[in-house]
């Protein structure tokens, strides 16, 4: 079978090594893929992944029987429904399910409903009530543009001051676009977070391991948000009681949740969640994808085949005895631009990549995912993101993954590069 991965960044590079690797798979394609998933995919570099006319016309001329879809801003946009209505099996939700990530408001209305833990809000579409709410709750809360702001619609107010300065850029400068239109204001919770993962054709689940990511730019979880510096797997909060309880208040009552509204959910349901002190659950947000870069640790630690978990969930034929095992660990660090998050240079000589194991090392260790990078003249690679690479390593526990990740990192060199130096520190200093 012929599989098209949709997207270019470090999660589907990683799909796309998972998927290549099984044995019911012919030919990977990307659309538009990337220079460094070539050693995996066949990449489409012109065929966007907004662009679904040519999304549909590349998988009629490829014969592709599986369309796996990466980022979130196209299944908002329909995109599954366009494939299913063409008549290819596809793995990730409709337009209308993928709201849970799509719309803060509708997820947290959906959950209200289904009796689902999650903090308790309230949603505003003017500016001078939310103001009030505000103030008149006092202490600390979490701001939230209710559409899709690129991670970033979030913000965490220690008090009502914060919270109206937030509010104000979110509803009146716009500074989400449209996305800040409407906002949820959210009860601040405490806890450690941790991610999860459902694969589920609507009624069948499997579920994944536990991940946990590095959203902060710098060590001790400090400096500004990012789409993630690192994640590694398994999470050691997520215990197998925190795992029952997760299963049962959210992952089961969402699944059946949206079934009985008439949007039955396809794909992978992403669970970010807040455990508390006592390990009970409630959920941060929902997302309709894979996480980034929790994806790479996850591809990484995965022993068994992926592929019957997403044509499964395509088809409607999950088997929810599908064999998966999840053995020792895996660690990614992210190596990033100078400057990142914020503004960086492009075009920066990559080097030491075959060093590190190139794509994939000898003792199958190591996998250096591509996140942001380009073919340079000389044939090498040079930089073309914030988020340049994924250093991925698997190893009996934690720390082996850890010492392997970074004695990968150490081999690779461009100018400027930042990488968080306490991946995974918290799983070993438990
Ligand atoms: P979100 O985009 O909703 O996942 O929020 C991004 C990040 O903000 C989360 O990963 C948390 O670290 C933090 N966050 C969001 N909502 C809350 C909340 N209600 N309480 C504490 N932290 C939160
Ligand atoms: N790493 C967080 C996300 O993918 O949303």
């Amino acid at each position: 079978m012929n599989v098209l991965v949709i997207g270019s960044g470090g999660r589907e590079h990683a799909l796309a090594w998972k998927i290549a690797h099984s044995e019911r798979v012919e030919r990977v394609l990307a659309a538009p893929g990337s220079a460094g998933m070539e050693g995996v995919a066949k990449c489409f570099c012109d065929v966007e992944a907004s662009d679904s006319d040519a999304i549909v016309a590349l998988c009629q001329k490829e014969s592709v029987g599986l369309v796996v879809i990466g980022p979130e801003d196209p299944l908002a946009a329909g995109l599954a429904d366009r494939l299913r209505d063409a008549g290819f099996a596809v793995f990730g939700p409709s337009a209308a399910a993928a709201r849970l990530e799509g719309s803060k408001a509708f997820a947290k209305d959906f959950m209200q409903r289904h009796g689902i833990p999650t903090a308790g809000y309230e949603t505003f579409d003017a500016l001078a009530p939310a103001i009030d709410y505000v103030r008149e709750r006092g202490g600390r809360c979490v701001v939230k543009a209710d559409g899709l702001a690129a991670g970033k619609g979030v913000a965490m107010c220690a008090d009502p001051e914060q919270a109206e300065r937030a509010l104000r850029e979110m509803m009146e400068d716009r500074r989400f676009g449209e996305a800040g239109c409407r906002v949820v204001v959210e009860d601040w919770l405490d806890g450690e977070e941790a991610s999860y993962y459902a694969i589920t054709d609507g009624q069948h689940i499997v579920t994944l391991a536990a991940a946990q990511d590095h959203k902060r730019a710098l060590d001790g979880d400090r400096g500004e948000n990012t789409g993630g510096m690192g994640a590694y797997s398994p999470a050691p909060v997520f215990t197998a009681e925190v795992e029952k309880r997760t299963f049962d208040r959210i992952v089961l009552p969402t699944i059946r949740g949206m079934a009985a509204d008439g949007v039955p959910y396809v794909g992978v349901l992403y669970v970010g969640l807040m455990i508390d002190s006592e390990g009970q659950p409630s959920v941060v947000e929902f997302n309709v994808r894979f996480g980034d870069p929790e994806t790479q640790p996850l591809m990484v630690q995965m022993q068994g085949d992926l592929m019957p978990l997403l044509l499964g969930a395509a088809r409607g034929e999950l088997d929810e005895q599908t064999p998966l095992e999840w053995p020792g660990a895996a660690v990614c660090v992210v190596m990033a631009s100078d400057g990142y998050p914020r503004q960086y240079a492009k075009g920066v000589a990559i080097r030491g990549l075959a060093h590190a194991g190139g794509l994939e090392s000898a003792d199958d260790a190591v996998v250096v995912f591509h996140a942001g990078t380009r073919r340079a003249a000389d044939g090498g690679f040079e930089t073309s993101g914030g988020r340049v690479l994924g250093v991925t390593a698997r190893g009996h526990n934690v720390q082996q993954a850890r010492d392997r990740a970074y004695k990968a990192v150490a081999e690779i060199a461009f100018e400027g590069a930042q990488q968080r130096r306490d991946i995974a520190a918290r799983a070993l200093d438990r």
